[in-house]
């Protein structure tokens, strides 16, 4: 079933990860950064924590155990952050998921794929996102959850007092 905006805001930030990034640290560290994955989960949660939200971080190197993951998402995310790595360029099934979920979706990337190779020009996963933030390393990854944070938060109710201005005014 799904849920509404006021319960997923308990709910956390859902950040998947794909393909060959369990080996970020040592993967091609010119182009992705020397920090491992687990370093960057770090610092997600803290900055997640820096906006009083959670996060649940997963990596899978299988494309079905990424749907399976995004199919939680729909009803257990305030926000999904996804990084498909290779299966950005490839994958139906993974946009498919993505594109059941009501919730904010941001792609994000460690390198920038647009000035990059050209078959990484394309990416299935961002006709499902609201967003892409890509080239600024771990950064982007923090970056994306600022952007969680200002999506999903609550918005300030209007006091019955700006209301009657408004109206005085018309
Ligand atoms: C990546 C970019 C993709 O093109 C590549 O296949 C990756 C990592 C990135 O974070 O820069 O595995 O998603």
């Amino acid at each position: 079933m799904a849920i509404n905006n006021k319960q997923s805001r308990a709910l956390p930030i859902y950040i998947v990860n794909g393909p060959n990034l369990n080996l970020l640290g040592t993967r091609e560290p010119e182009i992705y950064g020397r920090a491992t994955l687990g370093e960057i989960e770090k610092l997600c949660a803290a900055r997640a924590a820096s906006h009083g939200l959670t996060i649940v971080f997963l990596q899978s190197n299988k494309e079905g155990e990424m749907v399976e993951f995004l199919q939680e998402a729909r009803t257990a995310a305030r926000g999904v952050i996804i990084n498909a790595a290779g299966y950005t360029h490839t994958s139906v099934a993974i946009l498919d998921s993505l594109q059941m979920i009501k919730q904010p979706v941001i792609e994000v990337h460690l390198s920038n794929p647009a000035a990059r190779e050209d078959f990484r020009r394309h990416s299935y996963v961002s006709r499902a996102a609201k967003g892409v933030i890509a080239g600024l390393g771990q950064d982007s990854y923090l970056l994306a959850i600022d952007a969680i944070a200002n999506l999903t938060a609550a918005k300030p109710r209007k006091s019955p007092a700006v209301k009657k201005k408004k109206r005085a005014r018309a």
